[in-house]
């Protein structure tokens, strides 16, 4: 069987630049490699308060996002996770195989839950790897890629497929995460030691800003003590995040950023980079809202849920024999 490549995207809130540059940008090029699925984790989003018209809006951005990035509709299967339905029924059957324990040393789960007061935690919060890894066995997902800030749900995932395998056979596929060499981890513009969130809009580029913004946001962007452009994430937390930034744009290294810079302030530096972010977000809002315009998306989302589907119920049924569910 072909390798198959499988992610998701939470539509929770306006993507940023983080976003793109961890996963985004390179999601097309993973069509050389295999059957690639990607999709809008809506499921997800609803494991934090949501109003309902943010959601439908941020999904169907999210959407044309994707499309935005260069996905070809007829070479990758793109779609909604709740109109799958497999996704909701793998999570029911899974959530036996993850233990409390491991679920409350997760990180993300800590960061989030640690601001929140405990009686208004939800279950689904706290069991949000459990569909997560749900989702990627539905697929016998072999490779995902993901942010830095995802490596430990991926990493569950394998202990879950050790488990399941060792108790009932060959059953599930083992994947494994793949993060960007540079650029798995974008930082905040207003504190270069935070990442780049999108439920953190201090220090963001989001997708959707306008060139303005994004050139302002970059030129006042926190950067460190001295005056040479180096990459030192030690001392230098704010300028090697920008120059991370300018080399993946500009699909060069580090070491062949640095030298650009060689000599050069830090203000022509920001200004380079301003101008590399904003000639590529100029193209990809463009695109975006071509897409918008044409509603392109809504049939390429039924055709994905149709494709995922068939897929899906295939390692649904084969997961619910293992278990001894009667699947007639
Ligand atoms: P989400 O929606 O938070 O983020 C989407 C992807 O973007 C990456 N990312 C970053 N990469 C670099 N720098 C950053 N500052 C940055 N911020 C976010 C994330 O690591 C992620 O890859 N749980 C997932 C969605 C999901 C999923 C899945 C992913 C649900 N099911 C199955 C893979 C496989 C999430 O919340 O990503």
């Amino acid at each position: 069987m072909a390798e198959r490549i499988l992610t998701g995207i939470k539509p929770t809130g306006q993507l940023t630049l983080g976003n793109y540059i961890g996963v985004l940008k390179n999601l097309h090029k993973e069509t050389s490699r295999g059957e690639c699925f990607y999709f809008i984790a809506d499921l997800h989003a609803l494991t934090l308060p949501i109003d309902p018209d943010y959601l439908r809006g941020n999904s169907i951005d999210l959407a044309c996002f994707y499309l935005a990035a260069g996905l070809d509709p007829n070479k990758v299967t793109l779609f909604l996770q709740s109109a799958v339905s497999a996704h909701a029924e793998m999570n029911a059957i899974m959530q036996n195989y993850l233990y409390m324990g491991e679920l409350s040393r997760m990180t993300q789960f800590k960061d989030k839950s640690a601001k929140m007061n405990e009686s208004a935690i939800g279950l689904g919060l706290f069991a949000y790897p459990v569909l997560m890894a749900s989702d990627i066995i539905l697929y016998d997902a072999s490779i995902v890629p993901v942010g830095d800030d995802q490596k430990q749900h991926v990493e569950l995932t394998r202990d879950l497929v050790n488990r399941f395998n060792h108790r009932y056979g060959d059953i599930l596929t083992m994947p494994r995460p793949e993060m960007r060499k540079v650029g798995a981890r974008i930082m905040s513009l207003s504190d270069p030691t935070k990442k780049m969130s999108k439920s953190d809009p201090k220090g963001d580029i989001f997708l959707k800003d306008d060139l303005a913004t994004i050139r302002k946001k970059i030129m006042s962007a926190v950067t460190d003590s001295g005056s040479e452009v180096k990459y030192d994430v030690e001392n230098k937390p704010g300028i090697s995040n920008l120059l991370t930034i300018y080399a993946c744009l500009k699909e060069i290294s580090i070491e062949e950023a640095e030298k650009e810079f060689e000599g050069k302030r830090y203000g022509d530096f920001k200004k380079a980079v301003a101008d590399v972010v904003c000639a590529e977000m100029e193209m990809f809002q463009k695109k975006y809202q071509e897409i918008k315009d044409s509603k392109i998306y809504e049939q390429v989302l039924r055709d994905g849920a149709k494709r995922a589907s068939e897929v899906a119920n295939n390692t649904l049924n084969r997961v619910k024999k293992a278990v001894g569910l009667l699947a007639l």
